[in-house]
């Protein structure tokens, strides 16, 4: 009697541990089995939201124009041929927290359009031509939200070339400090800058300089300072 109750006993115990294992298996591999489908199929979770910090640094206090932005901006407005002003440009866009806007020729400039010493040349016929506005192709900017603006050419033949004055005929520096600037193989800005505010429409002109193509940053810093 003892002996078939032990048996009975046994068989119990075995059949009650054998389910109870296959239970927590089947537990862990069905938990296993939804986080590998979650990793593969489920949906993309949505990103953090960026918080537009555009908005947060314009204070309310700050003055602005009339399409809300704030005023008080500084634009460095240039042309380059061969990539000198452009550098000097971007330089001091950066240097001056700046936007900038290149002045594009509608057509450009080719190594026989540069030849200055040929009298025949582009350059030379617009050099000679004081009414030449050679077309620009970039799209016009708005003006509203600059109080200062910088304008760079390189100096041709030791002027300004002829699309400067399209571009300062164009527009209304009127309540706008402007400052031209130059680059050139050693001619200094000259009257350049001078003919460009007499075929501009308004602005307090500062008289500006040749800026070396070998500058340092810290000399330019200077010289930025130099023009307030
Ligand atoms: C048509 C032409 C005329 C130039 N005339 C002068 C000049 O009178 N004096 C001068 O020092 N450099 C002169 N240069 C040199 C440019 O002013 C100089 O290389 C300038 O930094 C080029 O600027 P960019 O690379 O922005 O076009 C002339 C260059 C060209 C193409």
């Amino acid at each position: 009697m003892k002996k078939t109750l032990l048996t009975i006993f046994s068989v119990l115990f075995v059949f009650t541990v054998g389910c109870s294992n296959s239970k927590e298996e089947s537990e862990i591999s069905s938990e296993s089995s939804v986080s590998d489908t979650e990793d593969i199929t489920s949906e993309p979770t949505e990103p953090e939201e960026i918080p537009d910090e555009s908005s947060d640094t314009i204070s309310e206090s700050e003055p602005k124009d009339e399409s809300g932005s704030p005023a008080g901006g500084t634009l460095i407005a240039y042309f380059s041929v061969t990539g000198i002003t452009k550098d000097i440009s971007e330089r001091i866009a950066s240097l001056t927290d700046a936007d900038l806007y290149e002045i594009i020729p509608a057509e450009s400039y080719s190594p026989e359009d540069l030849d200055w010493r040929n009298e025949n040349s582009r350059v030379s016929i617009e050099r000679e031509d004081l009414n030449a506005r050679p077309e620009i192709a970039s799209g016009k900017i708005s003006l509203d939200s600059y109080s200062t603006v910088y304008i760079g050419y390189p100096i041709w033949r030791f002027d300004a070339p002829r699309i400067m004055s399209t571009f300062v005929e164009s527009y209304d520096f009127d309540g706008k400090t402007v400052i031209p600037f130059c680059t050139s193989s050693s001619s200094p800005i000259g009257e350049s800058g001078t003919n460009l505010e007499f075929v501009a429409q308004g602005g307090n002109w500062l008289e500006g300089g040749r800026i070396d193509s070998a500058i340092t940053d810290d000399e330019l810093q200077e010289w930025i300072n130099n023009m307030k």
